[in-house]
């Protein structure tokens, strides 16, 4: 297989502070709001893709975590298409950069999160950003591609930057101004750090495509939420974010994420994506804010049960120990905080007090201690290929469910 051919990209899951809750276009993927969120670092959370074209490929083939998944997917379909599509009229406008004999080839597509699926993050953000950035990168295809990976996942097109990025909902009915646009960088405010709470996972919630389906037909705070709240909050968020000003970050961000599963409640049969555990911390949060009379810390739920925390690098410490009282864990220290390294403090009897509430033991697996951080990369180094010479998943790298071809699809 030619070397040439072959493609490995990372990219980072991001996490919204004004959240995307509802579609007017499922097909397209547009949304009834503009949405903002910070992207993640990928130090501690990334998806990594290697795209490879050859001539000898019979099929186009994608390998997810190790196990071989169905092409036919329409959304994956969509990215491929209109990364194809875009490669093509490249080609035909004469573009004498671009190597045009891949166009007529298949892809083989092997992709691993480093983070695991049972942490509930939305690993379909960076899985389809990656997707979408690493094909681009076969096919020889520059510039906006956020409206590219939205085709995949909605959330995903946020992934395609680093930073603060909005998702603009854009009017147009074809979803041309339906796009990410990075409001600031990464570096603008390097004191902020993310926590992600990972809650003892039950069940399996509802999935947001088909709860938002549902929001969007029963609830009519939701419909409220797009049209009067939404658009006034996602300049104030954007003012805040330039200004660093935390506790009207904070304050916005944790407002967002209440009305959002307020909205769930309000959809018809409702939805429920927080559980006790989540309860216990957004009661933990506002009761440390109140003890210091500052916002020092701000949750936000996904659709799901784990909390995402706000809050600046001084006061990390400090937060991390309280967690760890009131949410006593089965594993030692090590285990229970993952990624960027959190010192320990003692917690003072006060604050202990002032919290009040009765511990819930085990209610935590762990943290990830993160930070915002920048948006796709290629790798450079071949040997990181997640493809072997062949075209089919190497069975060493990250991906250690890794099967060959053949006998992953006999599963
Ligand atoms: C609650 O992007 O996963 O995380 O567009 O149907 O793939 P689809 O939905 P998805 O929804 C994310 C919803 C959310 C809020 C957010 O990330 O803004």
């Amino acid at each position: 297989m030619d070397k040439s051919n072959t493609v490995t990209c990372t990219a980072p899951v991001n996490i919204a502070v004004i959240k995307y809750w509802g579609k007017r276009d499922e097909e397209l993927i547009l949304p009834i709001n503009s949405s903002l969120s910070v992207t993640l670092h990928q130090d501690q959370l990334k998806t990594t893709t290697t795209v490879a074209t050859s001539r000898s490929f019979q099929e186009d083939r994608i390998w997810l975590n190790g196990k071989e998944e169905d092409i036919t997917h329409p959304r994956l379909q969509s990215c491929l298409r209109e990364i194809r599509r875009l490669a093509r009229k490249r080609s035909n406008d004469g573009d004498p950069a671009l190597d045009s004999t891949c166009l007529s080839h298949k892809v083989h597509i092997c992709s691993v999160n480093n983070f695991p699926t049972a942490a509930g993050l939305a690993s379909s953000a960076a899985g389809f950003a990656c997707l979408v950035y690493t094909l681009a990168r076969v096919f020889g295809v520059e510039g906006e591609l956020s409206d590219i990976a939205r085709q995949g996942s909605g959330s995903a097109c946020r992934s395609m930057y680093g930073g603060f990025v909005q998702w603009i909902m854009g009017q147009k009915d074809d979803g041309k101004d339906s796009l990410a646009q990075q409001v600031e960088p990464e570096t603008h405010w390097p004191e902020l750090r993310v926590l992600v709470l990972v809650a003892s996972a039950e069940r399996k919630p509802v999935g947001s495509t088909s709860g938002m389906q549902t929001s969007v037909q029963t609830s009519c705070l939701l419909k409220h939420r797009a049209e009067s709240v939404v658009p006034g909050r996602m300049a104030e968020m954007i003012e805040a974010v330039r200004r660093k000003d935390f506790a009207a970050f904070a304050e916005l961000t944790m407002k967002d994420s209440n009305q959002f599963h307020a909205t769930c409640l309000d959809t018809y049969p409702p939805i429920f994506y927080l559980n006790s555990v989540s309860q216990q911390v957004i009661n933990l949060v506002h009761r440390y804010n109140r003890h210091y009379g500052e916002t020092r810390l701000a949750y936000t739920f996904d659709a799901g049960p784990n909390a995402v925390i706000y809050t600046l690098q001084q006061h990390v410490p400090e937060f991390v120990q309280a967690v760890e009282h009131f949410f006593p864990p089965e594993t030692n220290r090590g285990q229970f905080i993952k990624g960027l390294p959190v010192k320990r403090v003692a917690l003072s009897e006060e604050l202990k007090q002032a919290v009040g509430l009765e511990p819930m033991p085990k209610g935590i697996s762990y943290i990830i201690s993160t930070k915002a951080g920048p948006g796709p990369r290629v790798v450079e180094d071949p040997t990181q290929h997640l493809l072997g010479s062949d075209g089919l998943p190497k069975k060493t790298l990250g991906c250690p469910a890794a099967q060959n071809g053949q006998s992953s699809t006999e599963q």
